[in-house]
């Protein structure tokens, strides 16, 4: 069986040619395994996936809100936690150290940056004000329901399209636009500043937390989004 370090993220094992029964038996035959690591923007890209089961945390968290019912102020509040700690303080930063700079001086991306830059000012912005809302969350309270649906619905749709952008428009560039700098040195340094930031198990161990928290919002299972047959009919 593999151990949950075995599938770790920094020790994803690569038995090139092998089918999944090869692997298996690959591994029972203790077959020295390859490690390999991620490129850049497939780093990126699994945190965008991070944060987008956070945001939906959220969503559903509004969603409650909505129709009156009771939330896990645990469960919200952890959710804008993840998105602080992992978004915030680690995929924006690394960003903002390794992904901009490369641009510098590219013309064609300058005005795409600017508002990137500015919108990560504003989900910081938003993280905070979400933050205490949701710890302290009281249906009762008719105000402070308004306005942390106003702020999950702010951060909610800004992230999407922001995050799309990203996956799009910007980082397909990162291979081809710093010559001097080797896509494979970039990801690299991605790499390693993603460890210097959450540590070597921080991104498994944030998406346990996130799996935590949509369990107990019943969206844990990938099923509970397909449109029910009544629905398609
Ligand atoms: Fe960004
Ligand atoms: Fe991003």
């Amino acid at each position: 069986m593999f151990s949950k370090n075995l599938l770790s993220r920094r020790n994803f094992l690569v038995l090139a040619g092998a089918s999944g029964a090869g692997l298996l038996e690959g591994c029972s035959k203790s077959r020295r395994p390859v490690e390999t690591t991620y490129t850049a923007i497939e780093i990126l890209e699994r945190q965008h996936g991070i944060n987008r089961r956070a945001l939906a945390i959220l969503d559903t968290i509004k969603n409650e809100i909505n129709a009156q019912m009771d939330i896990s102020p645990e469960i919200a509040g952890g959710a804008v936690g993840v998105i602080e700690t992992f978004m915030i303080k680690c995929h924006q930063l690394m960003e903002e150290k390794f992904v901009f700079p490369a641009f510098a001086g590219t013309q064609k991306t300058a005005d795409l940056i600017a508002v990137l830059r500015k919108q990560h000012d504003a989900a910081s912005k938003l993280t905070g004000i979400l933050k205490p809302l949701c710890v302290n969350f009281s249906q009762n309270d008719e105000e402070k329901r308004r306005e942390t649906v106003k702020m999950i619905h702010l951060l909610t749709r800004m992230s999407q399209a922001h995050e799309s952008w990203e996956d799009t428009t910007l980082f397909p560039l990162l291979r081809v636009v710093d010559p001097g700098k080797s896509y494979a040195r970039l990801s690299s340094e991605v790499q390693a500043a993603e460890t210097n930031l959450i540590g070597r198990d921080g991104l498994d161990e944030t998406l346990q937390k996130i799996a935590s928290y949509e369990n107990g919002l019943g969206i844990g299972n990938l099923a509970s989004f397909t449109p029910t047959p009544e629905d398609l009919s």
